[in-house]
C-alpha cells in the first residue's frame, strides 16, 4: 500500500494543472433530498463542474472539515440553521465571498453580514392550531403563547433544540432579557407535556388533541402535506396554521445555507455553484425539496406555501441572532424550560 502511494502521489503532481481543469466542486451537505440530487446534475450540465457530494449529519461534516484542515477537499459546506451555519463560521471554517450576484438576490437578513454564508431556502417558525377549535382570539404574537389562558396548551420542542434556541433568540432581540425569561417561564408553565420530538411530533400531538397550539417550522407541515401516507395528508388538512407578530416585526425564519470552506481547493467552481443556487429554477428545487420558501422574490414557491399566505418576516440580522443564541439557551435553561 505504502509504494503504490508513493507511485500515485508524484504522477498526481505533476499532473496537477489537467487535475485542476477538471472542475469539480466537492460538496459536504447535511441534506438528504433526492430534488437536491437531481440540482446538483443540473449545474453540472449547464457549468461542466462535476458535483461531488458527502452526506452526513452537520456536526458530523464540521468535525471532518476540521480534521482534514488545510488538506480538506471541501469547497462548499450545505446545511440548516443560522446557529449552523454561525458555528462553522465561527470555526473558522468559512471564507468570505463577496458576490454581487447573491448580495442583490439574498435577503440582508438571510445572509451573513461577513459573507461566509449565504441563506438558500427560508422557513418560518410559526404557531398551528386545529381549525375545527379555531384560533383563540388572544393569540397573534409569540408573546401570546405564555398567557396564563393557554395553561397546558402549548406544544413546543425542548430547550436544547436549536430552533428553540433561534426562537428565543429572536425574541430576546425584540424583548431584552427580562421580559424573555419571564416569557420562558410562561412557555415552560404553558406545556402540555414535557417537550419531546421533533416539530412533526408536536403537530401530531395537536392532533391527538394532547395540546391546543404546536410550535412548529412551516416545512413540517408541508412534508405532512404531500406524505405517502393518507392519514398524514389528513392531519394536514386539519392543521391551520398563525404567522406570529404580522402586525409589529414580523414571523420569525431561518434558512438552509451554504458557505465556500476556507481552504476550498476548486473555489471558483464553488462560488459558480452557490450563484447557480441563487438562481429562480434552481432556487425553486431546492426549496421544493424541503417544502421551503426560496429565498429571492422571482422564484417559484411551492402551492401548499402560497396557499399558507404572504407573512411578514422580522427582520433581525442573522448575526444579532446567533450572537443572541447561547444566552438564549441559559435564559430558557433557568426559566424551567426543559
Ligand atoms: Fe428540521
Amino acid at each position: 500500500m505504502m509504494n503504490r502511494r508513493h507511485i500515485l502521489s508524484l504522477p498526481m503532481l505533476l499532473a496537477a494543472p489537467a487535475l485542476a481543469q477538471e472542475r469539480v466542486v466537492n460538496v459536504y451537505s447535511s441534506r438528504h433530498y433526492d430534488s437536491d440530487r437531481d440540482l446538483w446534475e443540473m449545474f453540472s450540465r449547464g457549468s461542466g463542474i462535476r458535483v461531488r457530494v458527502i452526506e452526513a449529519q452537520v456536526d458530523q461534516l464540521l468535525e471532518r472539515i476540521r480534521a482534514e484542515g488545510a488538506n480538506s477537499p471541501a469547497d462548499v459546506l450545505v446545511t440548516v440553521d443560522i446557529g449552523r451555519l454561525a458555528r462553522a463560521k465561527e470555526l473558522n471554517l468559512l471564507q468570505p465571498f463577496a458576490s454581487p450576484q447573491l448580495a442583490s438576490r439574498i435577503p440582508a437578513h438571510l445572509r451573513d453580514p461577513d459573507n461566509q454564508w449565504f441563506g438558500f431556502t427560508m422557513r418560518a417558525r410559526v404557531v398551528m392550531f386545529d381549525k375545527a377549535q379555531g384560533l383563540p382570539a388572544v393569540l397573534a404574537r409569540y408573546e401570546d403563547l405564555s398567557k396564563p389562558e393557554f395553561r397546558g396548551q402549548v406544544l413546543t420542542r425542548s430547550s436544547g433544540n436549536i430552533y428553540s434556541i433561534g426562537w428565543t433568540a429572536s425574541m430576546l432581540a425584540a424583548n431584552g432579557a427580562e421580559a424573555t425569561e419571564a416569557w420562558a417561564r410562561g412557555i415552560a408553565a404553558n406545556l402540555a407535556r414535557p417537550p419531546a420530538g421533533g416539530d412533526t411530533d408536536q403537530i401530531r400531538a395537536m392532533g391527538a388533541g394532547q395540546g391546543r397550539l404546536a410550535v412548529s417550522n412551516t416545512y413540517y407541515l408541508g412534508l405532512l402535506h404531500r406524505s405517502a401516507r393518507a392519514e398524514d395528508r389528513a392531519l394536514a388538512e386539519r392543521v391551520g396554521v398563525l404567522f406570529p407578530n404580522q402586525a409589529d416585526r414580523g414571523t420569525h425564519v431561518n434558512v438552509s445555507g451554504a458557505g465556500i470552506i476556507r481552504n476550498a481547493p476548486n473555489r471558483e467552481a464553488a462560488q459558480a455553484f452557490l450563484e447557480y443556487l441563487s438562481g429562480p429554477q434552481a432556487q425553486a428545487i431546492f426549496a421544493e425539496g424541503n417544502m421551503e420558501y426560496p429565498v429571492v422574490a422571482d422564484a417559484a414557491v411551492h402551492p401548499f406555501l402560497r396557499g399558507l399566505g404572504d407573512f411578514r418576516q422580522d427582520p433581525v440580522s442573522a448575526s444579532t441572532l446567533s450572537a443572541a443564541m447561547p444566552e438564549a439557551l441559559r435564559l430558557m435553561q433557568r426559566a424551567g424550560w426543559r
